[in-house]
């Protein structure tokens, strides 16, 4: 299980000595296979001999109580996600543990800001609670942008006090990724009094774009790393600066390919692989690390940089030293492969254990908690209408693959002083419902790159505040998808001409659902399917919808309180 692996006793040490030489049988050995070492880029041949949750021996010939013939076999130290949000891949953390843990990610390194912005504290509890019955490593960063802005309406807030009661919980490593980046370089006081709070400890970064002296003064009060970084010129400056790079493989936002000429011997220490908000499709379809790694091969990088970043590189840029190299010493993650150039997964082995179902069977369930999140009244088609003085205004262009957006500036049709959406111009209206039971905001806007005809699509997944999102080409539908959610508390809904065609209810804090990752992705699949059918040319339209009222990230978003021009972190009329 994933608590935290406890300092060895005296006896202990002495037997890891006495398998070490192979006076007493191991606990385990891996026979035949042969293991990566990434250090000096060989296939190395030799036992691989374990006691309890620590390898003792490499590169020898050991007998053990218990043998795995791993011929034709590569092994590799286990991977490490550097930063990921759970709640995206819309299950359970003991879901999400059981698919990933599979695939090769033994460690992650979580922040559940996505369910800390619905519920707060009692949110955060239920990550860390998670977080020490799983079958994986699951460290959760506390997060540091609860809201992420004061652009939008949150269900929650978190201050320094809230998030220093959590330091010193065995799965916290520090502070995650610091999105507020205006709030940092004008030495805003509760920002600064979060970033007091956790030096000393591993903050994670998240700054798009920042550059030159902003970058500077950003790095210098304690963050270690950045997962923003879309063209290697930037990566470099932020290596430069001192910054773990994080490739980051997510579902909307891809980078791997872009960056991977950077994986060289030299580089690759101070980089890491991410997957961020990645979807149970994606992960189910594609794969996680094992995916990042596979991308990255495929892009040229070499063979013994990658895997280092996947596993030891990662794992010094948390401080987790326990970890990221198949050697004496070390605890006992290892992936055996059956090709180490595609990263095909045969066996998982954890804290010295095959991973099987016997040992997810093992874990201590924690109470599914957040029904009943959406506080919202059913809604009437008019109160989509969005009144302006013209028929040119703001438009968010999205681009496909990433977050970021563009700034556009659109004539569309313009009656009874509204300004109303064009399929045929690929503009739809895009609204973004306040749904915490605070205040009754509605946000509207269009946007253009959905390809969406005759219909609309809702979710109550919408970064970070996580409010009701809902896009399409006639205020009806749009009203209808939106009522089916609040009658669903939470989920995904897509409409086609006045009928609900697709939904996944979410009924977990809106954000995750109480299904398995199977059920998950199989109605996943009938939603992307709907969208599809309605000509809407996203590959994961859910995913880019969720993104749009994420107004920390360029350069213009919408949330319940209205457009965000992110560039200069204001609201502006519509
Ligand atoms: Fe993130």
């Amino acid at each position: 299980m994933s608590r935290p692996v406890k300092p060895a006793t005296a006896e202990q040490l002495a037997e890891r000595i006495r398998q070490a030489l192979g006076l007493h049988p191991a606990d385990l050995v891996i026979k035949n296979a042969r293991f990566l070492d990434i250090i000096g880029g060989q296939l190395s041949t030799g036992d691989i001999a374990i006691h309890g949750e620590h390898v003792v021996g490499v590169c020898e010939s050991y007998a053990g109580r218990r043998e795995i013939d791993g011929r034709g076999l590569v092994a590799v130290p286990g991977f490490i996600d550097a930063h990921v949000h759970i709640e995206s891949s819309l299950v359970t953390p003991a879901e999400f543990d059981r698919n990933v843990l599979l695939r090769g990610t033994t460690t992650a390194i979580c922040d559940p800001h996505e369910i800390s912005n619905v519920l707060g504290v009692p949110g955060l509890q239920f990550f860390l609670d998670s977080a020490l019955g799983l079958a994986m490593d699951l460290r959760v960063q506390l997060p540091s942008c609860v809201p992420a802005t004061d652009l939008e309406t949150s269900g929650a807030r978190l201050d320094a006090e809230q998030l220093l009661s959590f330091r010193n919980h065995p799965a916290v490593l520090g502070l995650a990724e610091m999105m507020n980046v205006p709030g940092v370089l004008r030495s805003e006081p509760g920002v600064l009094e979060k970033l007091a709070a956790f030096q000393g400890r591993h903050i994670d970064g998240h700054a798009p774009l920042l550059c030159g002296r902003e970058l500077n003064a950003y790095a210098a009060v304690g963050i270690s790393n950045d997962h923003e970084s879309t063209s290697r010129d930037e990566a470099r400056d932020k290596l430069r600066r001192g910054l773990q790079v994080f490739l980051r493989e997510g579902s909307a936002a891809k980078t791997v390919a872009a960056l991977a000429p950077l994986i060289s011997d030299a580089v690759s220490p101070f980089l890491a692989f991410c997957t961020d908000d990645r979807s149970p499709l994606d992960i189910a379809e594609q794969g996680h690390i094992d995916h990042c790694i596979r991308a990255a091969l495929t892009a040229g990088a070499p063979m013994t940089a990658v895997y280092r970043a996947a596993s030891w590189s990662a794992a010094r840029g948390f401080g987790l030293t326990d970890r990221g190299l198949i050697a004496p010493g070390y605890v006992a993650d290892i992936i055996l492969l059956e090709d180490v150039e595609t990263c095909r997964v045969h066996t998982v082995i954890r804290l010295g254990e095959v991973v099987d179902d016997e040992l997810f069977a093992r874990r201590q369930p924690v109470p599914a908690i957040g029904r009943n999140s959406v506080k919202l009244d059913p809604v009437a088609p008019q109160q989509f209408a969005l009144r302006a003085c013209g028929p040119t205004g703001p438009v968010i262009g999205l681009r496909p693959d990433q977050l970021v957006t563009d700034h556009l500036t659109l004539s569309l049709p313009y009656r009874n002083g509204q300004r109303l959406a064009n399929p045929d111009q690929d503009v739809l209206k895009v609204c973004v419902l306040a749904r915490h039971g605070t205040n009754r905001n509605i946000g509207r806007g269009f946007v253009k790159g959905f390809g969406l005809r005759n219909g609309a699509l809702a979710s109550s997944v919408g970064h970070d505040s996580h409010n009701i999102i809902v896009v399409g080409d006639s205020d009806r539908d749009m009203a209808l998808a939106v009522n089916r959610l609040i009658a669903l508390q939470g989920g995904l809904v897509a409409v086609r001409d006045g009928e609900i065609v697709a939904e996944l209810p979410l009924p977990l804090a809106g954000l995750m659902s109480d299904l398995s990752f199977s059920e998950v992705c199989d109605r996943l699949s009938v939603l992307r399917r709907a969208a599809w059918a309605m000509e809407c040319r996203l590959r994961e339209p859910f995913l880019s919808l969720s993104f749009l009222p994420l107004p920390v990230i360029p350069h213009l978003k919408i949330t319940d309180r209205g457009l965000v021009d992110v560039d200069r972190f204001e609201l502006i009329t519509t």
